[in-house]
């Protein structure tokens, strides 16, 4: 008999899977004809577009390749503008001994925040304490390897950490070397007790491990010699960041003072006040614009392969669709990248990180607001005319040049509320000299409770804001490097394997559209764009983005046979279906699958049940042992997955105790918090623990890596 019937092959089983075939093969030899039959033909079917695709793919990388060649020879006939070249400092700033006493000010960022913080912490300082010397560094640059960061710390006096916390408890990505190596290495005794140390912490109060990065580094310098010269600073921003920044600092100058202030010194502190931050702005005529597509094709179109943040890779919408029903009232869009041809790769359970765009009304309004063409065609700069620096060292580096509207649609952050130092800043150039007080006021300290209710509460938008004080015109200048924080790529969990979809990242994404206190529908700026974007299997003209694939430690374990609890309600969803898809292809590949548990939560089967026929597939194919369904909107009380945990307590305790991986996906603030405290009732009446074992248990979990959280 031919092999077929006993086996199927990869690509009819993932076919039948992805266009809801029902398969059983299982079964007595009446269905095993026909299926072998269909198989066949699948399989032709599918080899004959695995062919025409290959040589379709070819011809394209092909022509890809010579249009970058024409490009980048097209390119070489202009001159291009002369790039600032940015060296590192190569010179270790201790050998250089000017007896200035040396402060070394670390911060580690995911969307800059820390950063500047610690930069105008820096300024600052700089003004009040001539006879230091500070130097502010991104933790990750400070040292190659671990040996480098020993020395160096060792060597300091001096220091102070901005150091933000995210995901589940975690480091930024930059101060995640820094921060292994200084957590797990502990038998130093007191070697950095000739250091002097104050950390401010960046976190939100919503999220379960509140500035956790801050509080460990915190204790840890101080466990091994340092000494604290003031309190761990907790920045929340679910409330006034910038406040809590303000507090802190202001319990460091007379600690400082007391360091960096000789006895005789007479200078008093005069009040600093931070200068309003500006761009050096050049216009162009609109010949030279249509010369330049500022938008570069690819991160690495000059040569290097790595794509990260600053250097994404432009990818197509290859495909779009809603995965809600058309009964629901809300939206959840299933969206497709197109990365052949690209050289970028990614790994079941990363991460893509997608720059969007605004949306046109929101555009236009900002021009409007402006008092500005649209076409206008500018660059910035963060250095004066003759090359020399500007003053601020708090610019973010410059956008590529191009017209205003494209730099509203691109690169401001329009809908997000204002920080005070945005409102300084509209305050310096209100016209009118109410306005300007009114601003002013607001980012005041007595005008707190104010800005907090008007502002932070009301969910009040630059625009909304821009709009209640129309004499406040800033230059271009201004505007990009104080009002309008850079837009930032927003995440999301990939919700397809490389093992089946090696050219495209799926995205699966919820819209955020919701009704702020001020009356104002707030769209998503990234879902959004997504629900709008146009495929390629739609328009030739289809939509792309600017993508880069962040690597997460959310991965299935390395053992297929190992059992495997998932815990994704709603979008948390995204990275499982991944995962699924990677057990499918070691299936395929002759694995074997431990037992694997998913539970999936929504509002209702007929409404926002994303995925149903895929996830029953993977049932009826053996890929997932138990899909368990928690609908909080059909029956008289509402179910959740940690309900259904409860359920199936002994099943998660079975699994855990046959050393079994339990992974959760989703909201941080509400789904997660509860899953853990279900998680920890099961462990202890399961095992008969007591709280503090059950807790111990957990810990454990956690530390070995057998309980994974991806959550935002
Ligand atoms: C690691 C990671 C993985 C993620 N994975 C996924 C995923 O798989 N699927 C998914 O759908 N999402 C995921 N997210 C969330 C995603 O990154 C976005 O946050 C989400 O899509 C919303 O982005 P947006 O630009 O559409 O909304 P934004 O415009 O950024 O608004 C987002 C939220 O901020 C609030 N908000 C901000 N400013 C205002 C304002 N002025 N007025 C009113 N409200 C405001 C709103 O409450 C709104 O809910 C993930 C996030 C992280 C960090
Ligand atoms: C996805 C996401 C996860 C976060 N997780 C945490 C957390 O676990 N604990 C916490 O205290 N703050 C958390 N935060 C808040 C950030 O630390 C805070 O917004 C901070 O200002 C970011 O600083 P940065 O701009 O320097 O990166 C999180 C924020 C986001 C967007
Ligand atoms: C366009 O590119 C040319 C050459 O690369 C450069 O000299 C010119 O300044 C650019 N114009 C604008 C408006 O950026
Ligand atoms: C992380 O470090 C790299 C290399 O120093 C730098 O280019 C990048 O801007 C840093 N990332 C952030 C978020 O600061």
């Amino acid at each position: 008999m031919h092999s077929t019937s006993e086996r199927l092959s990869p690509f009819d089983l993932m076919a039948s899977i992805l266009k809801g075939v029902k398969l059983d093969n299982s079964n007595g030899s009446s269905e095993a004809v026909p299926a072998s039959v269909v198989a066949i033909l699948m399989e032709n079917r599918d080899l004959m577009m695995v062919l025409t695709t290959s040589v379709a793919v070819l011809i394209g990388c092909v022509v890809i390749i010579m249009w970058r060649r024409a490009a980048v020879s097209a390119k070489k006939t202009v001159v291009p503008p002369p790039k600032p070249v940015v060296r590192k400092v190569v010179v270790d700033p201790e050998e250089v001994d000017d007896g200035k006493k040396k402060v070394t000010i670390f911060y580690g960022t995911q969307t800059g925040t820390a950063e500047g913080f610690a930069k105008a912490f820096a300024e600052e300082a700089k003004a009040r304490y001539e006879k230091a010397k500070f130097n502010v560094i991104d933790i990750d640059d400070y040292a190659a390897d671990d040996e480098e960061y020993e020395v160096k710390l060792g060597k300091e006096t001096l220091t102070f950490f901005f150091l933000a916390t995210y995901g589940d408890g975690e480091p930024t990505d930059n101060a995640t070397r820094f921060y292994k190596w200084f957590t797990e290495g502990k038998d130093r005794g007191d070697w950095l007790k000739n250091l002097q140390y104050g950390v401010f912490g960046l976190g939100n109060r919503q999220y379960e491990h509140f500035n956790k990065i801050a509080r460990v580094v915190d204790d840890l310098v101080a466990e091994q010699g340092g000494k604290r010269l003031v309190p761990v600073g907790l920045g929340d921003d679910d409330q006034c960041m910038e406040d809590d920044f303000a507090a802190w600092r202001d319990l460091v100058w007379p600690e400082l003072d007391k360091l960096l202030r000789d006895e005789d010194d007479a200078t008093v502190a005069t009040p600093y006040t931070a200068a309003v931050l500006e761009y050096r702005v050049v216009f162009h005529d609109q010949t030279d614009a249509s010369k330049n597509d500022s938008i570069q094709a690819n991160g690495h179109a000059n040569g290097h392969t790595v794509y990260d943040a600053q250097h994404p890779c432009r990818a197509n919408v290859a495909l779009k669709k809603e995965l809600h029903t058309p009964v629901s009232d809300r939206s959840c869009i299933h969206l497709e990248f197109d990365i052949s041809c690209t050289g970028l790769v990614y790994e079941t359970g990363d991460h893509v990180g997608v720059y969007s765009e605004n949306l046109i009304e929101t555009v236009e309004e900002a021009e409007r607001l402006l008092n500005l063409p649209p076409d206008t065609y500018f660059s910035i700069h963060t250095d004066k005319e003759d090359g020399t620096p500007l003053g601020g060292s708090t610019l973010t580096p410059p956008f590529p040049p191009c017209t205003l509207r494209e730099a509203l649609t691109r690169y401001a952050d329009l809908l997000s509320a204002p920080k005070k130092s945005a409102l300084t800043a509209l305050a310096a150039y209100a016209s009118d000299p109410s306005e300007a007080d009114q601003l002013r006021h607001l980012a005041s300290p007595v005008g707190k409770e104010e800005y907090a209710q008007w502002v932070v509460a009301s969910q009040r938008s630059l625009l909304e804001i821009m709009t209640a004080f129309p004499s406040a015109k800033p230059p271009l200048g201004v505007f990009f490097a104080a009002v309008a924080p850079r837009l930032q790529p927003r995440f999301y969990s990939i919700s397809s394997s490389p093992k089946v979809a090696p050219s495209r990242i799926h995205v699966t994404c919820a819209l955020v559209y919701e009704k702020t206190p001020t009356g104002r529908i707030h769209k998503g700026v990234c879902s959004t764009w997504m629900k709008n974007a146009v495929s390629s299997e739609e328009s030739l003209d289809c939509s792309w983005a600017p993508i880069f694939v962040r690597n997460s430690n959310f991965k299935l374990p390395a053992d297929s046979k190992v059992p495997i609890i998932m815990i994704g309600p709603g979008t948390g969803l995204a990275p499982f279906r991944g995962f699924l898809q990677e057990r499918l292809a070691l299936k395929e590949s002759g694995s074997e699958l431990g037992p694997a548990i998913l539970f999936f939560g929504c509002r209702n089967r007929k409404m926002d049940f994303i995925y149903e026929d895929e996830l029953n597939n993977f049932v009826k194919a053996g890929i997932i042992s138990e899909l368990v369904v928690a609908f909080s909107r059909e029956g008289p009380s509402k179910q959740y997955v940690q309900h259904k945990m409860s359920e199936k307590a002994l099943d998660i305790w079975n699994m855990i105790s046959e050393g079994g991986y339990l992974y959760v996906c989703g909201d941080a603030k509400g789904m997660a918090r509860d899953v853990h405290r279900t998680l920890h009732t099961i462990v202890q009446e399961q095992g008969s623990l007591d709280s503090t074992k059950a807790e111990a248990m957990v810990k454990n979990l956690q530390m070995s890596g057998r309980y994974l959280r991806d959550v935002w």
